[in-house]
Parts: C-alpha cells; structure tokens; sequence
C-alpha cells in the first residue's frame, strides 16, 4: 500500500476514497470499527484496505512508509503521535492534514525530526465534497517529503487553469499557516456576505427569493465562487420540518471551531492589520450572546427603530454587489499580507502567487477574484499588498463610491456591518499618509514618556506636556 490514513472521519474516508479512485492502492485504520467497515463499504471494488489495529495498518505499507493522520486538532494528533512514532523507522513519513495550530506543527516536526521522521503538515480545504472529488490543499515541511507524495496529492487534488491545486507552499508549518490564513479570509468572506443579507432583509425588506436572486446575479457578475454559489442555494432549501425556507429556522448563532481565532491572534502578533477577518471573528463572538443581545434589545431601544432604507433600492442593490465585492478584495488584502509578514518571520518562503493559484480551485474561499490574484503576484511577486496592484487598484476605486455609500445606509438603518465598515476603513487608513497616531505617540509621551519622533529630524525626544 502506498498510504495509511489513521482517522476515517468523512474527511480521512473521502480522501482515501478519492485516492483509491484514482488508481493508489491505500489503507485506512480507525480506532472505531463501524468507520473501517464504512470505508470497505463505499470503496468496494477499489484497491482499497482496512486495518483492525495500528499494526495492521503499518505493515500493510510500503517502504519508507507514508501515514496521513486526517483527525481533530489538538490533543488528539499529539495521543496519535505518541503510539505512531515509536513504531515507524527513520525515512517514514507522517502527514498531518487536520487544522493543526502551525505552533503545535513545529514542536511536533522537531521532536520527529529527532527520531529520524519526516514530517509534513499539510493544509486541505473542500469540506467533505472536496476530499471525495478533488480538494485545495497546502503541504509544508521538507521538500523532499513532499516529492514522495507529490504524485499522489497532485492527482487527486481540484484542478483550476490546468494545474492541481496542491503545491509544496515552504518548509516547517507553512502549510498550517497558509490553511490558517485561508480560515481567516473564510471567516471574513462570510461575514462580509452575511452583512449584505441583512441589508437586504432589514434594510430593503426582501424576502428569501429576491435575496436569492441578488447573489445568483452578483455571483455571475465577477464576484462568482463557491461561498457565493452555496449562498444562493441556501436561500432555495425549503424547510421539511416546519414548510418555510429553512434559512429561517436557523439560529442565529455561529459556532467556531478557532482557525479564523488563530488567524487574528497571529495577525496580532506579527503587528498585520487584520481588521475585517477580526470583525468576523468578533461578530460570531457576538452572536453566540443570544440571551443577552435579547435583554439589550429592551434595554437599549432605537430611539428612532431600526430603519428601512428609503433610497431608490435598485440603486442601492447594485451598489451594494460592488460594496461586497471591494469588501472580498480587502479580506484577501489583509490575508494575503499577512502570509507575506509570516513568511518573512518564520521563513516560509512562500510564493503568493502559488497560494493563489492552489486556492482557485477545490477550497472553501476558491472564487473569480483569485484569478485577479495570481495575476496580480505574476506581474509583481513582492507586492506588499493587493492594493497596490494596479488592476485590483482599479477594481476597489471604481467600487469605493458604493462601498462608502453602503455603510452610510447601514449606520443610517442600524444595521450591523462591521466586516464592511472595516473594509472602508482600511482602505481609507491604508491610502492615507498622513494618520492621527501623532496625538497617539504625543500621549504615551506624556503619560508615559515613552518618547516621539519628529518630523522634520531624528532622534527620539520627551517632552513635559503638561507644562508651561
Ligand atoms: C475548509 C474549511 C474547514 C472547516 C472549518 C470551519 O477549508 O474546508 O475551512 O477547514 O469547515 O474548520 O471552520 P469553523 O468551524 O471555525 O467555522
């Protein structure tokens, strides 16, 4: 066999099933029977083998064997690990394709390494769809463990442009990083579409099919991709249990499982503004208060209710499809430059024009604009930031109006759109040279004496402030 999966969830499941399908003779091993004898199931006539226990699964393998472990992040990897490695032998390598914390991803690739292991953590976005027909997924670690399983991964990844959305993305936990940050900008990216709903519902009151209609025509309008396409379905599913669209059966509450957390916590740490897909983060947050947004909503009434939009609507719908999309164009800014910050850091050596290509096909966040993307690191593989890609330029500047004109009519309603409201600020904080964190370091100076820069020469200086 040329691959153990340990972890036959649907993810490790589908992605054996899909390697099988592609002619790889490969082996699966779960702690739960049900789950081998589900795998055997569904891969009849497959080349395709289930093991009882570990030792089965490992001798079943080629070698230097190949093991990917598809199971939940945390402590579970590390219990695997500890029952793995001690039975594996220097050239094998281990493969980590859950949403492992890239911190977790270098302590456990050093101590491998230790042993003689090779070790890769290895990023794969699709959900159960993509890992059975075809995922976008980021591999890191050491090149060479790459090429071992370079042929495999290439074949059963998505295909976008007539390559395979996998590539090898730089060594250590680049992969975890760049699946992370991908996280990140899915947060942002639902967040910023979940705004433009409640535009639509509160601000315009319209009903589930018109809404329907809007991101079925921004969708083919450049703003196409996969969030946007399954947007669109949602608003379609009617609800068998209580005969209404089942979109409003939906709690409005937003669990997580921490990757977007991650993404903010890190773009913290490295000092990269982030402030839309920390938005998204904070609003999921918010949600999850039910109870006390319930309380709030008697104790603090609108003095003037929440209001409809009274413009001309069509106007308005079309401004927002361009707000929305200069909004998407900002959460892959803030993204983007946050891998190029993390990769200077922890030398990741990435190419974010190769992250941009894997991610047009097969991922969560794949999308039209990602063309735009890879073509924008093809013309300048150092930009520093989307923005300043002159194509892109023009694609926010010539949605900038509309974008501005958006959240106006959401402060003016009372509707919530901090993801949108973030985008414009950064846009707006980004182009500026000039930016009021003068008073900022004139206060640290005169409360702390923290000490300014001038203007006009260097040298850092202190000043009594509250003096004459
Ligand atoms: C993907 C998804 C996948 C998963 C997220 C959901 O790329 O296939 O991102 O990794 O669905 O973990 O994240 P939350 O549970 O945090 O929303």
């Amino acid at each position: 066999m040329e691959l153990g999966m340990i972890g036959l969830g649907v993810m490790g499941r589908n992605l054996l099933l899909n390697m099988a399908d592609h002619g790889f003779p490969v082996a699966g091993y779960d702690q739960d029977p049900a789950k081998v004898e589900a795998l055997l199931r569904e891969g009849k006539g497959l080349d395709l083998a289930g093991a009882d226990d570990l030792q089965g699964l490992l001798a079943g393998l080629r070698a230097p064997r190949a093991v990917m472990l598809l199971v939940p992040a945390g402590a579970p990897v590390d219990a695997v690990l500890g029952e793995l490695a001690p039975r594996l032998g220097p050239g094998d390598l281990i493969i980590d394709s859950g949403n492992s914390h890239f911190k977790d991803t270098d302590r456990r690739g050093a101590e491998l390494a230790a042993r003689g292991l090779l070790f890769m953590g290895m990023g794969i976005s699709g959900g159960e769809n993509g890992a059975r027909r075809g995922p976008s997924m980021m591999p890191g670690g050491p090149p060479e463990a790459y090429q071992r399983v370079r042929p495999l991964l290439e074949a059963v990844a998505a295909q976008a442009g007539g390559s395979p959305c996998v590539a090898h993305v730089g060594p250590g936990s680049a992969g975890h990083y760049v699946k992370m940050v991908h996280n990140g900008i899915e947060y942002a990216l639902m967040e910023l579409i979940a705004e433009s709903y409640d535009l639509m519902k509160r601000g315009l009151g319209m009903d589930n099919a018109g809404i329907r209609r809007s991101f079925q025509e921004w969708s083919e309008g450049g703003l196409g991709g996969y969030l946007m396409e399954i947007t669109a379905a949602i608003f379609a599913r009617r609800d068998t249990l209580a005969g209404q669209d089942l979109i409003d059966a939906v709690l409005g509450v937003a669990r997580q499982n921490g990757t977007g957390i991650w993404t903010s916590q890190s773009a913290m740490e490295l000092q990269v503004p982030a402030p839309t897909i920390d938005q998204a983060v904070a609003q999921r947050d918010l949600s999850a208060l039910d109870r006390e947004r319930e309380r709030a909503g008697h104790a603090l009434p609108r003095t003037t209710g929440l209001r409809r939009y009274d413009g001309d609507r069509s106007v308005f719908l079309v401004s927002l499809g361009q707000a929305l999309h200069a909004g998407m164009v900002m959460a892959f800014a803030q993204g983007m430059a946050l891998l190029g910050a993390a990769s200077e850091r922890y030398g990741y050596q990435l190419d974010l024009g190769t992250v941009a290509r894997i991610w047009r096909g097969g991922c969560i966040i794949r999308a039209a604009l990602l063309e735009d993307i890879a073509a924008a690191y093809a013309r300048d593989p150092a930009l520093a930031n989307l923005l300043l890609d002159p194509d892109l330029a023009r694609t926010v500047l010539s949605r900038e109006e509309s974008l501005r004109a958006v959240v106006c009519a959401g402060a003016r309603t009372g509707t919530p759109i901090p993801g949108l409201m973030s985008a414009l600020a950064y846009l707006d904080s980004y182009r500026s040279p000039w930016l009021p964190a003068n008073l900022i370091q004139a206060q640290r100076d005169c409360f702390g004496a923290h000490t300014y820069e001038r203007v006009d020469r260097p040298g850092h200086f202190h000043t009594e402030w509250e003096q004459e």
